[in-house]
């Protein structure tokens, strides 16, 4: 996803081995259906390049980010976590600060991260799609700026979500007409998988064993 960019760094690690940096971020989302099953049940889900969470954008302080949205089936927008500065129209809610993406259509969000750093969520920003259409967006320190903390050995990023059976727009049209809350959820999940469930083998979440005499640090974003 990252193409450029790491072309870039390669070309620079080669010529200028001492000035590695990269200020301009592309990524792109591809937004598509997938059919996902989960919990013994199947559903077609709106998913950014078919993942579920979505991609994980990755970005230093002072970058700037260029999020390539291709929409190939719903109105879509994206609002990322980001304070924006000067540039409003990036953040995303639909109808607010832009129109969402039509159908068949791309949007080139275009942002800068300015004064902010640690885990973020982005998420679409119209219906309930940031039910399935959402990530975390790793804002690291300026290259040399070390963290505010023991440096940990390993970084894991947990996107901590919610499962429906039902098809999610579904569940808020009813709770819209009837006035009542919407429908609880079926299972939350860590990383887009719920707990194990018997018969339903593969599905859980993995288990794995972490040596604790490691220092991990845990990116932890709740949709
Ligand atoms: C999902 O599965 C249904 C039924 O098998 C199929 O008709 C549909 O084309 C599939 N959708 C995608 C996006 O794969
Ligand atoms: C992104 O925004 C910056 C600052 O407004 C502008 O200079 C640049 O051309 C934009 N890039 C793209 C690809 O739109
Ligand atoms: C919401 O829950 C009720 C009661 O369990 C159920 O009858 C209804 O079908 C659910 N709605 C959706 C959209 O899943």
């Amino acid at each position: 996803m990252e193409y450029s960019c790491f072309r870039l760094m390669l070309l620079a690690v080669f010529f200028f081995p001492a000035f590695v940096e990269c200020r301009t971020r592309h990524y792109k989302f591809n937004v598509v259906m997938k059919n996902t099953s989960r919990l013994c049940s199947s559903k077609p889900i709106v998913t950014v390049n078919d993942m579920f969470p979505g991609p994980t954008l990755y970005a230093r302080e002072d970058d700037t980010v260029l999020v390539k949205v291709v929409n190939l089936f719903f109105l879509v927008s994206v609002r990322h976590g980001i304070r924006q500065l000067r540039t409003g129209w990036a953040d995303g809610p639909a109808y607010i600060t832009q129109c969402p993406i039509q159908p068949g259509q791309s949007y080139v969000y275009n942002f800068t991260i300015t004064g902010q750093r640690g885990t973020l969520l982005w998420h679409a920003h119209i219906l309930w799609l940031r039910a399935t259409v959402h990530g975390a967006l790793v804002v690291l320190p300026k290259r040399g700026v070390p963290y505010p903390f023991p440096a940990p050995h390993k970084e894991v990023v947990v996107v901590l979500a919610e499962w429906w059976k039902s098809d999610t727009e579904a569940v808020v049209n009813e709770a819209l007409k009837s006035g009542l809350a919407p429908n609880v959820s079926d299972a939350h999940t860590i990383n887009g998988h719920p707990g194990a469930v018997p018969a339903c083998s593969s599905q859980g979440i993995q288990k794995r064993l972490i040596a604790i005499r490691f220092t991990w640090e845990f990116l932890v974003v709740k949709v």
